[in-house]
């Protein structure tokens, strides 16, 4: 067996009502609170926030709620909320939300640590690469409750910005893990469909990446199988719009296992590639990379990588596999894609050395453009 690293550092709290079963938990850690969150979609209740807010109050912790949170959090707006979190001079830091809450919050705690440089991109980007370090660089307890279910932000150590300065998402170099978790499938529950799927896909991409990936392991797969075995238990009833009460507590239970996976061996072509398409085209994370991760799998040209993987998800074949990718993306993703952007983004990825050297089988330009071209085929104008 090769030589691996196994890391997770976050305690985890789960099942329906658990924020305010643990309320005591949090005094245990001061009495003033900063809690990040965003503006809910119309006729969606943060049910997460009302229970922090109650679990709180019951403490006798006073909080500031910062709702400013814009999804693919930019560097700008996580220094002007670290800026406000930071006038509050709380104890710790709490976020509700999807991944943007998670790593704006995340973010800002980081730039309060290092309130001695000006200049945020210097604290995030210039600092080396997080895969060199397990430290989680954040001085203040940090907790998080997922009110999505997939991108696993509550148990990595990412956290995914926008740099405005380079125009494109990139994950900040210093890790940053949360303390505590808390999943509680009655945030995710009620939440718009698109969500829904888009969080799904989102950690299936992780589980599928990762246990692709050519440092992954046999503890990290054995989790990314664990992972692909839930998300079966529920993909059909998905797909019917039926999900049931426990089917929800599978979902959140999901993005949570292939977040540990996937925190150990990083993603690998499908979110590199999706990143164009949340950035310019704003298309939903989960989206972006579920277009690709379908051709993806089906492209492999030794199928016996990836059989084991879509048999686990339930699926007879990758083509079987990437029709119901297909089916979620094709439902919630309108966009219009040019051959030039084709070609410059087939250029762009091809700069990334680090994703192209994760993969398995060896990946040329023409195997990119190709990934791009059939992915996006219904797309292109
Ligand atoms: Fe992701």
């Amino acid at each position: 067996m090769k030589n691996f690293r196994y890391n997770t550092q976050t305690a985890m709290f789960f099942g329906r009502g658990c924020v305010k079963e643990n309320a005591a938990f949090f005094k245990g850690y001061g009495d003033r609170a900063v809690i990040f969150t965003s503006k809910f979609y119309e006729g969606y209740p943060n049910k997460g926030l009302a229970d922090v807010e109650e679990a709180f109050k019951s403490q006798g912790i006073d909080y500031l709620v910062l709702d400013g949170v814009e999804p693919d959090p930019p560097v700008e707006t996580v220094a002007r909320l670290s800026k406000e979190a930071a006038a509050y001079n709380a104890d710790f830091f709490i976020a509700i939300g999807g991944g943007s809450s998670i790593d704006t919050m995340k973010g800002a705690a980081l730039l309060i640590k290092h309130s001695d440089i000006s200049d945020p991109y210097e604290v995030f980007y210039g600092m080396g690469a997080p895969s060199h370090s397990i430290k989680t660089e954040v001085d203040m307890p940090i907790f998080a409750v997922p009110t999505t279910a997939g991108t696993g932000a509550e148990v990595t150590g990412f956290a995914c910005l926008t740099r405005n300065d380079t125009h494109t998402k990139l994950s900040m170099y210093p890790v940053a893990f949360c303390d505590a978790a808390f999943l509680d499938s009655n945030y995710i529950k009620g939440s718009p469909d698109f969500l829904i799927h888009t969080g799904v896909m989102d950690a299936l991409a992780h589980g599928v990446e990762t246990y692709l990936h050519n440092d992954s392991n046999p503890l990290n797969r054995a989790l990314a199988e664990y992972g692909f075995r839930l998300f079966a238990s529920f993909k059909d009833r998905m797909r019917d719009g039926c999900l049931t009460d426990e089917d929800y507590e599978t979902m959140i239970l999901t993005s949570y296992v292939q977040g540990m996976a996937f925190m150990q061996s990083s993603t690998t072509i499908p979110h590199g590639m999706g990143y164009p398409l949340s950035h310019i085209k704003h298309v939903n994370h989960g989206l972006s990379c579920a277009i690709f991760l379908g051709e993806y799998v089906m492209g492999f040209k030794d199928q016996s990588l990836v059989q084991p993987i879509v048999e686990m998800c339930g699926f007879k074949d990758s083509a079987d596999f990437a029709a119901f990718c297909r089916q979620f993306t094709e439902d919630d993703v309108s966009i219009e894609v040019s051959e030039e952007e084709i070609q410059q983004w087939t250029d762009d990825f091809m700069k990334l050395d680090f994703r192209l050297a994760s993969n398995p089988e060896p990946l040329e330009r023409e195997d990119i453009e190709r990934l791009y071209r059939n992915s996006l085929r219904r797309y292109i104008k």
